[in-house]
C-alpha cells in the first residue's frame, strides 16, 4: 500500500470506527461485534504506526471511552480512567517489552497477569470506609455517577472491612504503609477500580426468563452489564444480579508490588479474581495467556484477554503513559472469532452433484488463533444478500468448529476498485457448460463426471509416485474437495492450519502435520511432477523419459543444435520455464522421445496447449511449487541401456525405491521378462517371472548382487 492509499484507508477506517463507537456508546446500539471493531482498530493502529504523519488527535486510537450520558450526574475522576493498549500476538508482546527496555535499559521486569473481564469499568470510592461514589469511566476524565445502581451489586461492599494489622503484615506492608492505609480507611478516601460484569449463567437464566415473558432479549453479557448500570432504575440493576471484580487500588498507600494491591483489596472485602498470577518473565506471561486462550470457554464469565501489568509499582511512573493508556499495562487479547479482512477473489468449486459453490479467497487474517485465508459464501443468493464485491472489506467469523464465513460487508470502506461477482460461464474444473436450473439457487456444471474426475486427479497428484505427500490420502482429499479447499492440485499448497482445523477429524496436531508435510514436498522431481499431472498415456516411465529430455537437449545445446533457449536455462527450477520448454516441442519432436508413439505425443502436446492446464501450472508456481534439479545429472549412467525386471520381495528397499535407483542410473525397468531383459532381480519368494527368466537364460541376480550394482 503506498502512502496515498494508506492515507485514504486511514480516513475511511477512522470514520467507520467512529460511527460504530458513537452508536455503541451513546445509543447502546451494536451493529458489529467488539471483535470486528477491534479488528478495524487494529488495522488502523498498524497503518498509523507505519505512517505516523497521518495520526490525528481525533483518531479512535488516541481517545478513551465514550461520552457521558446526560441523564447522570457528572463526576470528575480522582485520576484519569485510562484505556489499555492491545497486543494481539507474541511479537506484539515482545515488542512491548523491548519498548520498556529502551526506556529503562538494564531493568528486569516482573509481571502480574489478570484475566481481562469484559463488562463495564467502575470506579468505587470509599470515604471513611463507606461506599460514597460509584462512577463509570465516561470519557476518562469525567464519568457518570451510578452510585445508586452499583449499591445494588452485592459483590461491591458498602463498607470496607477493617483488616487486622497482622493481615497487612502478611501482605508485606511496612509500618509506614500500614499507618497510611489506616488513615485513609478511617479518615480519608480509598478508591478501587474494577469491572462490573454479568456471568454467563445469569445471562442465560435471564434471557430464558425474558423469552418466556415475551420481553426483548439481552444481546450479550457485556451489553447486559453496561445497560443494567447505565439506566435510571436501581431496582432493574438489582434484578440483573451483576458481579464485580476489583483490579486496582488507586489510592497511593506506599505499596511496592501490584500483587499486594490486589491482596489488600481482597482483605478489604472486594472480590478479586482467583485466576490472577504472578509471572517472573515474559515467557511465563505468554504461557498464562496461551493456557487461558484455550480454556476461556470454561470460565464462568466472558473474558477477552489478559491484562498484563508490570508488578513493580515503582516502575509505573517511570514508564509513564502515552496517548490513551499506560505503558506499564498491556491488554494481550485472545484471538477473536471475528475479524475484518478483504476479499481478494471468489473461486468456484464443483461439488459431487456438479453444483458450483463460491468460496472467498481472503487476505490472510488471524481468527481464533489461526490464520484464515478462505471463507465460504454458500451460493450466488448469499453473495447478493451480503451485497459482496471483490476487494470489499468484510467481517468474517469462525465460531468453534465451523468453516469460516463472511457475515457482513462494510461498504463504507470501499475505495472504488471493487468488482461485481458473477458465476463462471464454464466449469473451472472441466470447462463444461455452467447452467442455472430455473427455480434453483445453485449453478451447475453439466458434465456429470466432473467431480469424480477431479477427485481422481487430486488423489493421483498426492500419491506416492507423484508429489508423495504423506497424510494426504483419498479420504482427506475427498473431505477437502467437499469443503471447497481443494478445487485443483494447486490448492493443496495454499492450505493453512486455519483451513483444516474446523474440519471433522482434524485435531490441532494433524492440521499442523499435514500443512508441514505439504510444505516439505513443495520441491518436486521433474519426473514425478510430470507423472503427477496425470497427462493421458504419460505413465511413470514416460514421465521419466520426458524429464530426461531436458538433459538431452542440454547436451545438444553444447553441440549447437536447435534448442528452445528457455530450455537450457530451465534445467529444473521454475515451472514457467519448463512449461515453455515442453510447449515448444512439436508432436514429431515428442515422438522422438524413447517409448513415445504418435498417440502419446499428441496427448502430451495437447495437454501443454490447453489453457486450463496452463493456468493450473501457473497457480502451482504461484503457490510455491518448484522443480528439483534433476537428480540423475552428474551420476554416472552405469545402467544405461540395461533393462531390469523385479520379482519377489526385497529386504532392504521397496520395489519403488529399487525402480527409482535403476532409473536414476540410466537403466530401465520392465514388468515382464523377455529376451530383451538384461537382469532379473529376485527377492524372497520370487514369482513366475523368475522361472521365465531361467527359461530364457536371462541373468538372475539376488538382492546382494543387485545392491552392489546400484551402489
Ligand atoms: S487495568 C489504565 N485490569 O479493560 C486502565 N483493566 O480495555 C487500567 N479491564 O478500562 C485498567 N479487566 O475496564 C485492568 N484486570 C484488569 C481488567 C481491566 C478488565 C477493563 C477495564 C479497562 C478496559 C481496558
Amino acid at each position: 500500500m503506498d502512502k496515498q492509499q494508506a492515507k485514504i484507508r486511514i480516513e475511511k477506517l477512522k470514520k467507520e470506527i467512529n460511527r460504530h463507537r458513537y452508536l455503541y456508546h451513546v445509543y447502546d446500539k451494536q451493529e458489529i461485534s467488539d471483535a470486528a471493531s477491534d479488528s478495524l482498530k487494529n488495522e488502523l493502529f498498524k497503518l498509523e504506526m507505519e505512517h505516523p504523519e497521518f495520526i490525528t488527535p481525533d483518531s479512535p486510537t488516541q481517545r478513551v471511552g465514550g461520552k457521558p450520558l446526560d441523564k447522570f450526574k457528572k463526576v470528575k475522576h480522582s485520576a484519569p480512567m485510562m484505556s489499555l493498549f492491545d497486543a494481539f500476538s507474541r511479537e506484539d508482546m515482545r515488542d512491548w517489552e523491548k519498548r520498556m527496555e529502551r526506556i529503562m535499559p538494564g531493568q528486569r521486569f516482573d509481571y502480574f497477569c489478570e484475566l481481562k473481564l469484559d463488562g463495564l469499568a467502575a470506579a468505587l470510592v470509599y470515604a471513611r470506609g463507606k461506599f460514597s461514589l460509584g462512577a463509570t469511566r465516561g470519557d476518562g476524565a469525567i464519568g457518570e455517577d451510578v452510585t445508586q445502581n452499583l449499591r445494588t451489586v452485592e459483590a461491591i461492599p458498602l463498607a470496607l472491612r477493617r483488616p487486622e494489622e497482622s493481615e497487612l503484615v502478611k501482605i508485606g506492608l511496612p509500618k509506614p504503609a500500614r499507618n497510611k492505609f489506616y488513615a485513609a480507611l478511617d479518615k480519608g478516601t480509598i478508591e478501587a477500580r474494577g469491572e462490573a460484569i454479568m456471568t454467563k449463567k445469569v445471562f442465560n437464566e435471564l434471557n430464558q426468563k425474558y423469552k418466556k415473558e415475551g420481553k426483548p432479549l439481552l444481546a450479550n453479557p457485556r451489553n447486559a452489564a453496561a445497560g443494567s448500570i447505565r439506566q435510571l432504575d436501581p431496582k432493574l440493576t438489582a434484578a440483573r444480579k451483576l458481579d464485580c471484580y476489583v483490579y486496582s487500588l488507586i489510592t497511593d498507600l506506599g505499596l511496592e508490588r501490584h500483587e499486594q494491591e490486589l491482596e489488600l483489596a481482597a482483605v478489604l472485602g472486594f472480590k478479586v479474581l482467583k485466576y490472577n498470577k504472578y509471572c517472573k518473565n515474559l515467557e511465563e506471561v505468554l504461557a498464562f495467556h496461551g493456557e487461558w486462550e484455550k480454556n476461556r470457554e470454561k470460565l464462568p464469565f466472558h473474558c477477552d484477554g489478559v491484562a498484563v501489568k508490570i508488578n513493580q509499582l515503582s516502575l509505573w511512573p517511570r514508564l509513564g503513559t502515552v496517548g490513551k493508556g499506560p505503558r506499564y499495562i498491556m491488554a494481550y487479547k485472545f484471538s477473536a472469532e471475528q475479524a475484518v479482512t478483504k476479499v481478494k477473489e471468489v473461486v468456484w468449486q464443483v461439488g459431487r452433484t456438479g453444483c458450483l459453490t463460491p468460496t472467498a479467497t481472503l487476505e490472510p487474517v488471524a481468527v481464533g488463533g489461526v490464520t484464515i485465508s478462505r471463507a465460504t459464501l454458500h451460493n450466488m443468493d448469499e453473495i447478493e444478500r451480503l451485497g459482496l464485491k471483490i476487494n470489499d472489506t468484510v467481517i468474517i467469523e469462525r465460531a468453534g468448529d465451523v468453516i469460516p464465513k463472511v457475515i457482513k460487508v462494510l461498504p463504507k470502506l470501499r475505495e472504488g476498485g471493487e468488482k461485481n461477482i458473477k458465476p463462471p460461464a464454464d466449469c473451472p474444473i472441466c470447462g463444461g457448460k455452467v447452467v442455472k436450473a430455473p427455480g434453483e439457487v445453485a449453478y451447475r456444471c453439466v458434465n456429470k463426471n466432473c467431480y469424480a474426475v477431479n477427485l481422481r486427479r487430486l488423489t493421483h497428484w498426492a500419491s506416492r509416485k507423484a508429489a508423495d505427500i504423506p497424510g494426504l490420502g483419498p479420504k482427506i482429499i475427498e473431505q477437502l474437495a467437499r469443503e471447497g479447499l481443494a478445487r485443483d492440485i494447486s490448492d493443496f499448497y495454499k492450505l493453512t492450519e486455519g483451513d483444516l482445523k474446523p474440519l471433522e477429524r482434524f485435531a490441532d496436531k494433524s492440521a499442523d502435520n499435514l500443512t508441514k508435510a505439504i510444505a516439505a514436498k513443495k520441491e518436486i522431481d521433474l519426473a514425478r511432477f510430470i507423472y503427477g499431472l496425470g497427462i493421458r498415456y504419460a505413465g511413470e516411465k514416460t514421465a521419466l523419459l520426458l524429464a530426461k529430455q531436458i538433459t538431452n537437449y542440454k547436451l545438444q545445446i553444447t553441440n549447437k543444435s536447435k534448442i528452445p533457449p528457455a530450455a537450457h536455462r530451465a534445467e529444473g527450477q521454475a515451472i514457467a520455464e519448463i512449461i515453455k520448454y515442453y510447449q515448444e516441442l512439436k508432436v514429431d519432436e515428442l515422438e522422438r522421445v524413447e517409448d513415445v508413439g504418435p498417440i502419446v505425443a499428441k496427448s502430451i502436446y495437447d495437454w501443454f496447449h490447453n489453457k486450463y492446464n496452463l493456468a493450473l501450472l501457473d497457480r502451482l508456481e504461484k503457490n510455491g511449487v518448484t522443480i528439483k534439479p534433476l537428480e540423475w545429472r552428474g551420476k554416472p549412467q552405469i545402467l544405461a541401456g540395461k533393462t531390469f525386471v523385479l520379482t519377489g520381495t526385497l529386504e532392504s528397499l521397496t520395489r519403488d525405491e529399487a525402480k527409482d535407483k535403476i532409473r536414476k542410473l540410466g537403466g530401465d525397468v520392465s514388468s515382464s521378462v523377455s529376451k530383451n531383459t538384461d537382469f532379473t532381480v529376485a527377492g524372497a519368494e520370487p514369482g513366475s517371472k523368475h522361472d521365465k527368466a531361467r527359461k530364457l537364460g536371462v541373468k538372475i541376480v539376488g538382492e546382494k548382487e543387485f545392491l552392489e550394482m546400484i551402489k
